[in-house]
C-alpha cells in the first residue's frame, strides 16, 4: 500500500489540531474507464482502473456518538450525531449522511470518530470523487467500528446511499472499483454477478487521463434521461436489462421503437461486446486492437448515446494525432470532464506536450493530462504503518 501526498497532508494536520497521532488513516481511489461506458446499469461489462488520485481520512474512535469532520478541501467543519434523525443538506456532508442512514437500515453498529480529510480526485470531472469519498467513509466506519471488511457489500452500500439520499440515480461501477481496485490491474466487472477478474495491464503502455478544463452540466436530468430510455427498451424486449437483448433482436424490432431509443439501445448492446473484445484483446498483447476498440466507443457515445461534448471529442481527436496513441475515448458519464488514452510508454512526453499544445490553440482553454497508476482499493493504515 502506499500512502499519496494528501495522506501526509492529514497526518500532519491532524498531529496539529490534536496533538496525537490518529489511529487509522484511510483512503480510496478515484477511477478511470478504460472502456464499458453506461453498461453498468444495464448488467452489463465495465473495465475501470483505480487511479492514484484518493479521497484520505486520518482518525480515531471517540467516546461520543457522532462523527466530526474537517474537510482541509473546503476548509468546513461538520459535526453529525449517529442517533438523531438527520436532515438533508447541500454539498460533500450528503455522502456522509447518506452513509449513515444505509447503515443504520442494514443494522451496522456505528461508533463514533473524530477526522481531518482531503482529496485529489478532480470534482466534476468524471473520475469519481464521488465514489472516492462514499468508500473512504465506509472504510473508516468500519475500521473504527470494527466490521470485517467487505469490499463488494460496502461498494453495494455507498451506491445505495448515493441513489437513495443523494438523489443520483448511478450504476454500481464506481463504488466497485473504488472498493477492489488492484495496482496494475484493470478490473473486468460483470455488473450483473458482481463478479470480477483483474487483468494485468500490459507494462508498455500508460493511461493518461486528459482532462478538457470543462466540467460537468446538466448531468443529472440527462444522466436518469438515458438510463430511463435503456430501461423502456428492456421493457419492451420483457428483459431485466439491455444485457440480455442482442444485437440481431434490436434491429428486427427498430421499427417498433424510436429513433432515440433504437440509438441508445444500439450503443449499450455493442459496448458490451466492446469490453469482452478489449478483454481478449489484452491477453493477446493486441493493443492496436484495444486502441480500435476505444475509438469505436467513443464514436458510439457521441452518436449514439450522445453524451460527449465539443471538447470531448476535440481532446480525442489531438490524442490520436499525437505519437503513440493507440486509442481515446470520452470516460465516464459524459457532458464534459476527461478523456482516456491509451499511449506507448515511450512517447508519453511527446505525445502530452502535442496534446496539451493542440488542444489549448484550438480551445484557448487549459488541458490538464495526468499520466495515471492503476492503484489499490479502499485501504486503510494504521499507526505502525505510518509513524516514521
Ligand atoms: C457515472 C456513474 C456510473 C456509470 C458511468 C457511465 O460515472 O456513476 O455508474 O454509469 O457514469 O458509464
Amino acid at each position: 500500500m502506499v500512502l499519496c501526498s494528501t495522506g501526509k497532508g492529514v497526518l500532519k494536520k491532524y498531529l496539529e489540531e490534536f496533538n496525537q497521532i490518529p489511529e487509522y488513516l484511510v483512503q480510496a481511489p478515484g477511477r478511470v474507464n478504460l472502456i464499458g461506458e453506461h453498461t453498468d446499469y444495464n448488467d452489463g461489462y465495465v473495465l475501470p482502473i483505480a487511479i492514484d488520485r484518493v479521497v484520505s481520512i486520518a482518525l480515531s474512535a471517540i467516546p461520543e456518538s457522532e462523527i466530526r469532520l474537517f474537510s482541509l478541501d473546503y476548509d468546513q467543519s461538520i459535526s453529525i450525531s449517529l442517533e438523531n434523525t438527520l436532515a438533508k443538506g447541500d454539498g460533500w456532508p450528503e455522502y456522509l449522511k447518506g452513509l449513515i442512514d444505509i447503515f443504520k437500515k442494514n443494522s451496522l453498529e456505528l461508533f463514533g470518530w473524530q477526522g481531518i480529510m482531503a482529496g485529489n480526485v478532480p470534482i466534476g470531472a468524471g473520475l469519481s470523487s464521488s465514489a472516492a469519498l462514499e468508500l473512504a467513509f465506509s472504510r473508516a466506519f468500519a475500521s473504527v467500528s470494527k466490521w470485517k471488511w467487505e469490499p463488494r457489500r460496502m461498494a453495494q452500500l455507498s451506491q445505495k446511499a448515493e441513489n437513495e439520499w443523494v438523489g443520483i440515480n448511478c450504476g454500481v461501477m464506481d463504488q466497485m472499483i473504488s472498493a477492489l481496485g488492484k495496482m496494475d490491474h484493470v478490473l473486468f466487472l460483470d455488473c450483473r454477478s458482481l463478479e470480477g477478474i483483474n487483468v494485468p495491464l500490459p507494462k508498455s503502455v500508460r493511461i493518461v487521463i486528459l482532462d478538457t478544463d470543462t466540467r460537468r452540466e446538466l448531468l443529472d436530468s440527462e444522466y436518469n434521461d438515458r438510463r430511463n430510455q435503456c430501461e423502456s427498451v428492456a421493457q419492451y424486449f420483457g428483459v431485466k436489462a439491455l444485457r440480455d437483448v442482442s444485437i440481431k433482436q434490436l434491429e428486427r424490432s427498430k421499427s417498433n421503437l424510436s429513433t432515440l431509443e433504437f440509438k441508445r439501445a444500439h450503443h449499450v448492446i455493442l459496448e458490451n461486446k466492446r469490453v469482452l473484445d478489449c478483454v481478449e484483446a489484452i491477453h493477446m498483447g493486441s493493443l492496436e486492437k484495444v486502441g480500435e476498440l476505444m475509438i469505436a466507443s467513443h464514436k458510439s457515445l457521441r452518436d449514439d448515446f450522445e453524451v460527449s461534448t465539443e471538447e470531448l471529442n476535440l481532446i480525442v481527436d489531438c490524442s490520436l494525432e499525437a505519437p503513440g496513441c493507440y486509442g481515446a475515448r470520452m470516460t465516464g458519464a459524459g457532458f464534459g470532464g476527461c478523456a482516456v488514452a491509451l499511449v506507448e510508454e515511450k512517447y508519453i512526453d511527446k505525445f502530452v506536450s502535442k496534446v496539451i499544445k493542440n488542444y489549448n490553440i484550438s480551445t484557448g482553454k487549459k488541458a490538464k493530462l495526468y499520466v495515471c497508476k492503476a492503484t489499490e482499493g479502499a485501504s486503510v493504515f494504521s499507526k505502525n504503518d505510518f509513524i516514521m
